[in-house]
C-alpha cells in the first residue's frame, strides 16, 4: 500500500492559521476530492475538528488522537491511537493507496515514510500562518509532474499542482 500525502502549501510552506485553511481555491478542493475519493484518509484530530467535525463523504476517515475516549462522540470514524495504527487500519481496507491529509503535526510524522506527495503550491505568502508543512528533501523526493494554474475570478492566487515521488 502506497502512503501519499495531499497538501496545499504557500511558498514558505504555510498550511493553516487558527485551525483553518488559508485560502479558498475551488479547483484545489476538486482535485482533493477526485484524488482521495473512495480511499482511506488519515488526519489529525485538529484537522478533523477544523472541518466542523464532519467526516469526508465517500472515504474511510481515520482520525489520529491520543485521547482514548474521544471517538465516543464521533460515530462513523475510525480512531487511531498513533500514526502507525492509522496506517494499519488503512491496510485493513485492502486499498492500494492511503492519503494523509494533514495537518502539520501529522505531515511531519509521515513525510519520512511517504511514497508520494501531491502538493498544491500556492504562490503567495501568509505572514500570520501558524501551521507549516515540512520542507521536501530533494535527495529523497523527485518532482514527476507539474501543472501551473493561473488566477481567475474564483482563484485569488496562482497555484501549481505538483506530484513528488520518493526516489528509489
Ligand atoms: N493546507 C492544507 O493542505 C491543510 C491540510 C490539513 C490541515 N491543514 C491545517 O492544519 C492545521 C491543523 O494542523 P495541526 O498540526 O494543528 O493539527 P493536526 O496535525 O491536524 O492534529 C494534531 C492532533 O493529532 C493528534 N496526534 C498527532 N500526532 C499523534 C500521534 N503520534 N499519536 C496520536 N495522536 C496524534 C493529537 O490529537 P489529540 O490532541 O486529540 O491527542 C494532536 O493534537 C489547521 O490550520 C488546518 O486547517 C491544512
Amino acid at each position: 500500500m502506497d502512503i501519499s500525502i495531499v497538501v496545499a502549501a504557500s511558498e514558505d510552506n504555510a498550511i493553516g492559521e487558527g485551525n483553518a485553511l488559508l485560502w479558498k481555491l475551488p479547483n484545489d478542493m476538486k482535485f482533493f476530492k477526485n484524488t482521495t475519493w473512495g480511499m482511506p484518509v488519515i488526519m489529525g484530530r485538529k484537522t478533523f475538528e477544523s472541518m466542523a467535525s464532519n467526516p469526508l463523504k465517500g472515504r474511510t476517515n481515520i482520525v489520529v488522537s491520543r485521547q482514548e475516549n474521544w471517538i465516543e462522540a464521533h460515530e462513523g470514524l475510525l480512531l487511531a491511537k498513533s500514526v502507525e495504527h492509522a496506517i494499519e487500519l488503512a491496510k485493513d481496507s485492502d486499498c492500494k493507496e492511503v492519503f494523509v491529509i494533514g495537518g502539520g503535526e501529522i505531515y511531519k510524522q509521515v513525510l519520512g515514510i511517504a511514497h508520494r506527495i501531491y502538493l498544491t503550491r500556492v504562490h503567495t505568502l501568509f505572514p500570520n500562518a501558524d501551521t507549516f508543512f515540512p520542507s521536501i528533501d530533494h535527495d529523497s523526493f523527485q518532482l514527476v509532474e507539474e501543472v501551473a494554474m493561473t488566477t481567475d475570478v474564483k482563484h485569488a492566487f496562482s497555484y501549481t499542482f505538483q506530484t513528488w515521488e520518493r526516489k528509489n
